[in-house]
């Protein structure tokens, strides 16, 4: 009993739930995006080869998993369609707005987020927040224009602080934005991302989530439409 009680709280276990309920949601024969980080590990373990037509990966180390699996990877100009985009989320507000990117993936991930037509968030509970901020916001950077944007985000009343030794995929740099409380997660992404040197704001506000599914101690809860959502 106790042994149960604690396997059913362990985020671990709670991301794996979450994943794994979204495998229900892949349409067979379709393109499907795949997303970066751990519950999105547990998903990719969980694809079945020949089940899709092929995946498009936000990340190098996606891309790695799904070759192992013997899932054929696209490029998104390839690809015609992306049906499904599997992904997690450092963190969910009541309206399924997220801030992503702790991976650094973010770029990539809004990009296939925003070619497909159903993007399905997996996350254990503990990503549930009333206001998206507590977690910093990623920005993604071109390298030479580090400062000039930590500067302007400095002025902007947010903490930035430079996520040394890391590249993305795609040869920028991040920086993580602290104290800041996006009250407008969609006004503050276009504002962002208005600045020039940032390549990307980890906060999903345009493009949020249509489905999200939470893991927690009861089983996996779904969370579609924003309605009726309290936690
Ligand atoms: C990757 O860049 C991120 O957006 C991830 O989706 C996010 O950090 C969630 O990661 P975990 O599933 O590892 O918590």
């Amino acid at each position: 009993m106790e042994k149960s009680q604690k396997r059913r709280v362990d985020p671990e276990a709670l991301k794996k739930e979450a994943a794994e309920a979204a495998l229900a949601y892949v349409p067979k024969g379709c393109v499907l995006g795949v997303g970066t980080g751990s519950t999105t590990m547990y998903f990719i373990r969980g694809l079945k080869k020949g089940w899709v037509r092929g995946a498009v990966p936000s990340s190098k180390e996606s891309e790695r998993a799904l070759r192992k699996k013997g899932i054929p990877v696209l490029d998104l100009n390839q690809a015609k369609k992306v049906s499904v985009y599997v992904d997690g989320a450092d963190e969910v507000d009541r309206r399924m707005r997220l801030i992503k990117g702790g991976g650094g993936a973010l770029t990539r991930e809004k990009i296939i987020a925003t070619a497909a037509n159903k993007f399905i968030c997996i996350v254990d509970e503990s990503k549930l927040v009333k206001r998206l901020g507590k977690f910093p916001v990623p920005l993604e950077v071109v390298p030479m224009a580090r400062d000039q944007v930590a500067k302007e985000i400095r002025r902007r009343g947010g903490r930035p602080v430079w996520r040394k030794n890391f590249m993305t995929d795609n040869g920028g740099e991040i920086l993580d934005v602290h104290g800041w409380r996006v009250t407008d997660p969609v006004k503050k992404e276009k504002e962002l991302e208005g600045i020039s040197g940032v390549i990307c704001a980890g906060i999903f506000g345009k493009r949020r989530a249509d489905l999200v599914l939470v893991g927690g101690p009861l089983g996996v809860r779904k969370i579609k439409g924003g309605r009726g959502i309290r936690w």
